[in-house]
């Protein structure tokens, strides 16, 4: 054996103990890194030694490969160690690895990032946006602060009558007042543009009303307006209906109530059958089997001539249904005001 080969032998030894001393010695990345550069980088002894080797005569050249092959394997396992106890470290008692202890595991489970959902108002209007699209409604909108032309006068309510009085106004001064249905916006798109149109009218109510279960001042209606010629009640019949199909399942039953609204003639509760017992009678729909979700009625040619229709030429169907009501039965929600506690626990159930 010559004296080159047996110096890289013990050269082999010697770093493979070193290496070993190292790598129970290094605590930290910094550590870690400064080892994997001392035994394994591109000036490393290591890679001396390699060299090293390329310089024997041939006929020792494999016996000092096979020491470097397994040096190479040793040091590999010892950089694999290192590297596998850095990232279960955070897991040991605290204490031991100080350095790490500000360093990312990447081992634990990640914490799933919360993508938020739909308001169980939002995602309900546009369930019943869509029905109303498909059948070529359009969108409009109108003020919450209302005056009382539009929330009521233009809509037919004569003055003093006690018509008003069912809904518990809230009123800014003597002219002006929180709008108590999403009506008024008839009027505003009527007075905007020529018939025909068909328009749904989400949005915000307000009524003096204490809150309970199934009251709040606050509330949300979608109102709907179709006007044009040779419309007949039939039509806004068979128009809920599907809507309500579409909404609370194929086997809902609707019912038609003779109701009084100023602003219809003849006006109706829309009422559905019961989605909780299907028409049995249960708790929900007060044992008759019927739910109201709707008024609704062919347009009052006052109405139209208050906003400069022909009464004789036109003719419409309105309808106003509370959001809130449906969007309880949809989602078995059995009390309105968690709509608007903004409790997280309640709106992320939804979406
Ligand atoms: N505005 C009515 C209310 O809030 C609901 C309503 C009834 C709207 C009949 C309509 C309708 O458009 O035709 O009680």
């Amino acid at each position: 054996m010559s004296d080159a080969l047996n110096r890289i032998l013990k050269e082999i030894t010697a770093l493979r103990e070193a290496a070993r001393a190292g790598a129970d010695a290094a605590a930290g990345a910094a550590a870690r890194e400064a080892w994997r550069v001392k035994y394994l980088g591109r000036k490393s002894e290591f890679q001396n030694i390699g060299r090293e080797i390329g310089a024997l005569a041939a006929e020792e050249r494999e016996a000092a490969g096979k020491a470097f092959n397994q040096l190479k394997n040793d040091l590999s396992a010892l950089k694999e160690k290192l590297d596998g106890g850095a990232a279960t470290r955070n897991g040991s008692p605290r204490g031991q690895n100080r350095a790490d202890e500000a360093a990312a595991d990447y081992t634990l489970p990640g914490v799933a990032p919360y993508v938020g959902a739909l308001h169980p108002l939002t995602a309900t209007y546009y369930e019943v946006a869509a029905f109303f699209a498909a059948l070529g409604f359009g969108v409009a909108y109108g003020p919450e602060v209302e005056d009382d032309f539009h929330n009521f006068g233009a809509l037919n309510f004569p003055p003093e009558h006690p018509s008003r009085d069912a809904q518990d106004t809230i009123y800014i001064n003597d002219e002006r007042l929180l709008r108590t249905h999403t009506s008024p916006v008839q009027i505003r798109v009527m007075m905007s543009q020529p018939p025909p149109l068909r328009v749904i009218v989400p949005g915000r109510c307000f009524r003096a009303d204490a809150p309970d279960a199934s009251h709040f001042p606050v509330f949300t209606q979608v109102e709907g307006l179709l006007v044009d010629r040779n419309v007949s009640l039939g039509d806004l019949k068979g128009t809920l209906a599907a809507f309500a199909r579409y909404v609370f399942g194929p086997e809902t039953k609707m019912l038609f109530v003779p109701h009084y609204f100023p602003f219809t003639e003849p006006s109706a509760e829309v009422h559905i059958s019961c989605t909780v017992c299907r028409g049995a009678g249960c708790g929900t729909c007060g044992r008759t089997g019927w739910l109201e979700i709707a008024g609704a009625g062919m347009v009052h040619p006052n109405v139209f001539r208050n906003v400069g229709y022909d009464p004789e030429e036109w003719v419409g169907y309105a309808f106003g249904m509370g959001l809130e009501r449906i969007a309880m039965l949809v989602y078995g929600i059995n009390d309105i005001r968690l709509f608007y506690e903004n409790d997280l626990r309640f709106t992320r159930q939804f979406g």
